[in-house]
């Protein structure tokens, strides 16, 4: 079992975008029962909320399922908890960092390392461009796959 976590600031737009891509890869590829998928936030900003009504129109538009979640902080136990705890940004990694105490197992990764793109997700909080934000996770996910692939 691999256990993936996908991470960003608040948890209701870029890192849940990328936990249901992700799941919709992994059932598509006959993995399901090979990996785990989830999100968290690195912030308590949106604690409790669910994704944000036009990340979930997004993925809905693209065929992907969006059921309801709720956006919930990451702690300290969680460095133990997961497998890949990948991150939208590099702010993202920095407060991990923090609120792991570091990453002595190198468990982190930036989402878009995996379409070999050392830079962050497009960020739609900012932009309102939620499709740029899907095509981005989009490619770091089925970058992320072809990893998972070749275990
Ligand atoms: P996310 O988007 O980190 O992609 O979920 C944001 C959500 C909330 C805030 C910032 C970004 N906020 O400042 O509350």
């Amino acid at each position: 079992m691999t256990r993936i976590l996908f991470v960003c600031l608040g948890n209701i737009c870029r890192s849940p975008m990328a936990e249901y891509v992700m799941k919709q890869m992994v059932n598509d590829a006959g993995l399901a029962q090979a990996v785990t998928v989830a999100s968290a936030a690195t912030s308590r900003e949106e604690e409790g909320n669910d994704v944000y009504p036009p990340a979930r129109r997004t993925l809905l538009a693209h065929g992907v399922p969006c059921p309801p979640r709720t956006a919930t902080p990451l702690t300290r136990q969680d460095y133990a908890a997961w497998d890949r705890i990948i991150g939208m940004e590099a702010r993202n990694l920095a407060d991990m960092r923090r609120i792991f105490g570091g990453d002595p197992e190198g468990k982190l990764q930036l989402l878009l390392h995996y379409a070999g793109e050392e830079r962050g997700i497009a960020d739609p909080w900012y932009t309102g461009d939620f499709e740029a934000t899907y095509a981005d996770v989009c490619a770091g996910c089925a970058g992320l796959l072809e990893t998972l692939k070749q275990k």
